[in-house]
């Protein structure tokens, strides 16, 4: 489902809105009757409405009826995202939005905040639509952000809308069933993306991908009678690349465990569990506007993990794709075997860098908890360059480290790996350990996003399920990149 709201940019708040908008207007806290001229200052106070950050008020004022929007008294930007999302999740029943609160800011700072309140707005109306849409005429239909600045705060307003997309894109696949997103129809929603932006595609079936001896994808593939599929999409850029990175994403598109089964509530939300694929593929969307002067390549291996008659036992020997043999402990610990082969690939290529999405861990969920990713690096300057990426996305990523005395537990007395460690703690550790193994000496960041690729409950700009977080990081990432001087 593509976005359903349509949002633009008007350069000024109609002297007559049109019949039914809702119009929000943004309030500071220290100049509530100046910013919303003619409201009753007692009801505002007994509703309890300051002007603080999101805090919203319907009331009466000189220019008509207005949703007041608390700006607090110096908004940051980023705050714009969140305050967009509550404006548009309160509207939601009204056909149109009108939102005027960037008055007050200028240059830069209008610019980045218009970006957030569109992409906020947007992303607040999200439902996952595809099994039940929204009755018709129910839905909030068309947003206009009002935001003086001509050509550059439109600009800014159309990115907005170009991020809200791609992460749109995402929650859509990551919420979609593994029942219909089938590797097959994932690597389809792919050529999809690529035919559309004009990225290069190749999809290995399961042919090629026995001839290209992607030995942990078919091991954990062999209990399923999904066929797997392994997407290699590419942005090429015209004349002289700024530089070249590779992405990959863990596209397993349900986890049931294997024969190392999992439980019925563990299971619950592992249709998300390709949440990494799908964002890899989410930002390459982006690339050609975002980052066109870099070379990007992405690569997902993608398949289900089942307990069919031939699936792969415990102790059964793989062979990844760099030829280092696994014996399988764990077939639950499926994620590591398929980007083993991913990131060999990709360290095939010799990119500047390599950076993998993967929901790949209970434990990271339990060391960072639900909304923060980890992330484990071999590579001290690529990290500061993903968290400043991260920070300035407002997605909460944090660090943790590499330990060596955690290596000896992926030692097999008959492989050159086992593919889980021997105690019961650091998990996330061992797992990006044992990733570790495949990428050779290419600067390579992985980012565990077990905890915030979805949500139970909604919060700010999210509805319960898929999130698309990392979209946003990636996309930081990568233009940062293609601005940068040639190496
Ligand atoms: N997909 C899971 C990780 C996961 C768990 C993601 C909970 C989101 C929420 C992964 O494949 C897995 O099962 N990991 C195991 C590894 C273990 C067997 C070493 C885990 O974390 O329990
Ligand atoms: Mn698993
Ligand atoms: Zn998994």
């Amino acid at each position: 489902m593509p976005v359903a709201v349509a949002l633009d940019h008007l350069a000024a708040l109609p002297a007559d809105p049109p019949e039914g908008a809702v119009v929000a207007v943004g309030v500071r806290a220290d100049r509530l009757a100046d910013d919303a001229p003619g409201l009753d200052l007692d009801l505002a106070r007994i509703s309890g409405f300051e002007g603080k950050v999101g805090q919203l008020l319907v009331a009466a004022t000189d220019a008509g009826t207005r949703l007041l929007v608390g700006l607090g008294k110096e908004p940051d930007p980023t705050t714009f995202r969140r305050i967009g999302a509550s404006i548009s999740k309160r509207a939601a029943s009204q056909a149109s939005l009108l939102v005027d609160l960037l008055g007050h800011l200028d240059g830069a700072d209008r610019a980045a905040a218009a970006e957030a309140l569109a992409l906020g707005l947007i992303l607040g109306t999200y439902r996952f639509g595809t099994y039940k849409p929204a009755p018709v005429g129910t839905a909030l239909a068309s947003i206009s952000v009002v935001a003086k600045g001509g050509a550059r705060s439109a600009g800014a307003v159309e990115r907005g809308v170009a991020v809200a997309t791609a992460v749109v894109l995402v929650r859509d696949l990551v919420n979609t069933p593994g029942g219909d997103l089938t590797p097959k129809a994932f690597a389809a929603e792919a050529a999809k993306v690529a035919r559309d932006q004009g990225l290069e595609i190749e999809v290995l079936d399961q042919a090629a991908i026995r001839k290209a001896k992607l030995g942990g994808l078919l091991g954990v593939n062999r209990g399923s009678a999904q066929e797997p599929r392994f997407v290699k999409v590419v942005h090429r850029p015209e004349g002289r690349a700024k530089g070249k990175v590779a992405l990959v994403g863990k596209g397993v598109t349900f986890d049931a465990g294997g024969l190392s089964i999992k439980t019925a509530s563990g299971m619950e939300w592992m249709k998300t569990d390709m949440a990494g694929a799908a964002t890899v593929l989410g930002a390459m969307s982006l690339v050609p506007t975002v980052a066109p002067k870099l070379e990007v390549t992405a690569y997902l291996p993608l398949t289900d993990n089942m307990l069919g008659p031939d699936a792969t036992r415990v102790g059964d020997v793989l062979t990844a794709r760099n030829g280092k043999t696994i014996e399988v402990l764990n077939t639950d610990a499926e994620g590591r075997l398929i980007l083993a082969d991913g990131l060999s690939l990709a360290s095939e290529d010799e990119p500047d860098a390599i950076i993998d999405l993967a929901t790949l861990t209970g434990a990271v969920v339990v060391a960072l908890g639900e909304r923060t990713a980890g992330l484990m690096t071999n590579h001290e300057a690529l990290r500061d360059r993903v968290l400043a990426a991260a920070e300035a996305a407002g997605e909460a990523v944090w660090p943790l480290p590499l330990p060596d005395h955690l290596r000896k537990g992926l030692d097999s007395e008959v492989a050159d790996l086992r593919n889980i460690g021997t105690g019961p703690y650091g998990g996330a550790l061992t797992a990006a350990l044992f990733l570790r193994e495949f990428v050779g000496e290419v600067p390579w960041v992985h980012l565990d996003i077990a905890g915030p690729a979805d949500t139970t409950s909604a919060w700010d700009e999210n509805a319960r399920g898929g999130t698309g977080f990392g979209v946003r990081t990636l996309v930081n990432l990568l233009s940062a990149w293609s601005k940068l001087p040639s190496a």
